[in-house]
C-alpha cells in the first residue's frame, strides 16, 4: 500500500553519494558558490539575466506569501499530548472520552480574532485556541475562544460581524461606529460583548487563557444512548488578565509577549498545560431548558451543567519552522471520531464548509497532506491530483466499489439518523435570552471587575456617533438598568476628563 512516508522518500541514492545539512544549494540540489553577489557584467552591472541563482532567490521571495487567515492571521502554535484521564464510557464510546491512559499528539494554535499577522499579541480582542488531535480514530479538532459565548448564532452574519471589528475601509482605521451599528441590529450580541468588555478582555499570556468549543456536540455509544456535551480546555496555569492600561504598556515594550511566553515555558520545561472539560446535559434537559441548547451566543448554567475533567493537553514541542506547521496548520469543527457528532446548530455547519473552504485558498486542495495536516492513519479514499500532490495514493484502484483488492469499506460508523420535521424559512435569531445571561453576567461580577465592564463599555461607545449612542444606551438599559446608568455616568466623566 502507498504511504504518504513511501511518497515521500527522497532517498534516490545511498547518503555517502548524497550532500549533507552543511552545503549551501539551489532548490534543484546543486551546491553553490554564492549567495551575495549577483552575476553582473563589470562592478558597475548591468545584471545578467544568466544569473539563474538570483532568478531563483527573487521569485521565490516573491512567492513567500500564501493568502493569511481571513480571521485569526496572528497565530502561534506548539506540538503536545493529550491523556485520556477520566471514562465516560456511560455516554461516549470515543477513545477520547472513555479510555483511560490513551494518550495522543497534539498540535494547538493560539491566535487573536481580527488582528493582522504581525499585530500585538495584546490587543483587547477575542482569543483562539484551536487543537488536532492526532487521534487513531482520525484527526479530531477543536477550534474554541476565550469566551463562553460567541457574538452570533447563524453563520449568514459572519461576514458582516468580521467586517465590523475590521479598520474603516475608508479611514482604515478603528471604527466603533461599525461595531455597535452591527450590535444593535443583531442584540443577540450583547452576551458575548459584555464578556469581550470585561475583565476577561486580555489574558496575561495564552498560558493563563481558558478555551470554550462553544458549540453542543452529541455524544453517543454503541448501544445508542445520546447525551449533548459542550467542552472546554481549562489552564492548569489560573487564569490570569490583564487590565488595558498594563496590557497597552507590555505592547509597547513587547507587542509579541505571548508567543514569546509560551515558547519561553516550553524551551525551559515549564511545559503549560489544560485539562479538556465537559458540561453534559440530557436530552431531556435539553427540551426543558427554555431557549435552544445548541446556539452558541448562549452559556450552559454551570450550577446545573457542572464541567467534568476528561484529560490533560500538555504542550512540549516547538515546532521546527513557524510557517510550515504554524501558517499552514489546517483545523475544521467537523474532523470528529466516531461517536461524537456536531451539526446541533447553524453556525457549526457554517464552520463546517467555511474552514475547509479557507483552507483550499489559502493552502490548495491538498493542504491536508501537510505534515501538520495530516492523519496518523493511513488515507485510503477516491481523492486524487490537484495542486501540490505530495501523496496520491499509489497504484490503488480511483473508482469504487471495485475487483481490483483496493481499499475495503469496513467502518460500523454511521451518523445518527435524525427526524427533523420543521418549516424551512430563514428564522430570526433570538435576543431575548442573551440579554438575559448577559444581565446575569453583569451580577456576578465583582465590584471591582464591574468597574472594568463599565469603564470597557465606556470607552468602547462613548466615540459612536449619536444615535449609535443613544441605541446602544437602549440596549444596555435592556441588560440591567444599574450598568446603563453607570456606563453614562463614566463616559460623562470622561468627556470631561478625556485623557486620565
Ligand atoms: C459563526 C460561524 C463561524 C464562521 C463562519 C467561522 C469561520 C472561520 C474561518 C473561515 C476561519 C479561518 C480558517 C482558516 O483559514 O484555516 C476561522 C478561524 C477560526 N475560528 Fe471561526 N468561524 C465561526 C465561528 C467560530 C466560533 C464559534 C469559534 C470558537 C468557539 C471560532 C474559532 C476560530 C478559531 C480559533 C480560528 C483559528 C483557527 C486556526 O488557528 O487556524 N470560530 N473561522
Amino acid at each position: 500500500m502507498a504511504t504518504i512516508e513511501a511518497s515521500l522518500n527522497l532517498d534516490h541514492g545511498s547518503d555517502d553519494e548524497h550532500h549533507g545539512p552543511d552545503l549551501y544549494t539551489n532548490d534543484e540540489g546543486h551546491p553553490i558558490d554564492n549567495l551575495s553577489n549577483s552575476l553582473t557584467a563589470g562592478p558597475c552591472g548591468p545584471l545578467m539575466m544568466a544569473d539563474s541563482l538570483f532568478l531563483e532567490t527573487m521569485s521565490s521571495f516573491n512567492h513567500e506569501r500564501i493568502p493569511p487567515r481571513g480571521v485569526h492571521p496572528n497565530g502561534i502554535g506548539a506540538y503536545g499530548v493529550f491523556e485520556v484521564t477520566h471514562d465516560y464510557s456511560q455516554y461516549c464510546s470515543a477513545p477520547i472520552l472513555s479510555e483511560v491512559g490513551y494518550t495522543c499528539r497534539v498540535f494547538a494554535r493560539f491566535s487573536n480574532t481580527i488582528g493582522d499577522a504581525g499585530t500585538s499579541d495584546l490587543a483587547p480582542d477575542v482569543h483562539g485556541l484551536a487543537l488536532k488531535l492526532y487521534d487513531k480514530e482520525g484527526n479530531t479538532d477543536f477550534a474554541m475562544t476565550s469566551h463562553e459565548v460567541f457574538g452570533i448564532s447563524d453563520p449568514m452574519k459572519f461576514a458582516s460581524f468580521v467586517h465590523c471589528q475590521r479598520p474603516n475601509p475608508c479611514s482604515y482605521l478603528p471604527d466603533q461606529n461599525a461595531l455597535w451599528d452591527f450590535i444593535i441590529h443583531n442584540q443577540e450580541a450583547i452576551n458575548a460583548m459584555m464578556h469581550v468588555h470585561s475583565h476577561e478582555a486580555i489574558p496575561n499570556g495564552y498560558e493563563h487563557m481558558d478555551a470554550y468549543a462553544c458549540h453542543a456536540y452529541k455524544l453517543l455509544t454503541k448501544d445508542g444512548k445520546t447525551t449533548y456535551a459542550r467542552f472546554k480546555c481549562k489552564t492548569n496555569q489560573g487564569l490570569e488578565f490583564l487590565n488595558p492600561k498594563e496590557a497597552a504598556e507590555i505592547s509597547g515594550k513587547d507587542p509579541h509577549y505571548f508567543r514569546r511566553r509560551l515558547y519561553e515555558l516550553i524551551q525551559n520545561g515549564e511545559y503549560p498545560s489544560w485539562i479538556l472539560e465537559m458540561q453534559l446535559m440530557t436530552l431531556k434537559e435539553a427540551e426543558e431548558l427554555g431557549y435552544c441548547y445548541s446556539n452558541i451566543t448562549l452559556a450552559w448554567d454551570e450550577d446545573k451543567f457542572p464541567f467534568h475533567e476528561i484529560g490533560t493537553i500538555t504542550l512540549n514541542e516547538i515546532p521546527g519552522n513557524h510557517f510550515e506547521h504554524t501558517e499552514q496548520a489546517a483545523f475544521c469543527v467537523d474532523n470528529l471520531p466516531c461517536y461524537i457528532e456536531g451539526h446541533q446548530d447553524p453556525a457549526f455547519t457554517g464552520r463546517a464548509f467555511a474552514y475547509k473552504n479557507a483552507q483550499q485558498y489559502r493552502l490548495g486542495v491538498n493542504g491536508r497532506h501537510l505534515k501538520v495536516n495530516r492523519p496518523k492513519n493511513e488515507v485510503h479514499n477516491l481523492n486524487r491530483d490537484g495542486h501540490m500532490c505530495i501523496y496520491n495514493q499509489g497504484c490503488e484502484p480511483n473508482y469504487y466499489p471495485n475487483s481490483m483488492g483496493g481499499p475495503q469499506i469496513k467502518s460500523k460508523c454511521k451518523p445518527t439518523e435524525t427526524k427533523i420535521c420543521d418549516v424551512v424559512k430563514r428564522y430570526k435569531s433570538d435576543t431575548k435570552h442573551q440579554k438575559i445571561q448577559a444581565g446575569e453576567f453583569y451580577k456576578s461580577l465583582t465590584e471591582e471587575q464591574k468597574k472594568v465592564l463599565v469603564s470597557n463599555l465606556a470607552g468602547s461607545i462613548r466615540p459612536t456617533r449619536k444615535d449609535i449612542q443613544k441605541k446602544s444606551m437602549d440596549l444596555l438599559k435592556e441588560v440591567d438598568h444599574e450598568l446603563a446608568k453607570r456606563v453614562e455616568k463614566k463616559m460623562k466623566e470622561m468627556d470631561l476628563n478625556p485623557d486620565p
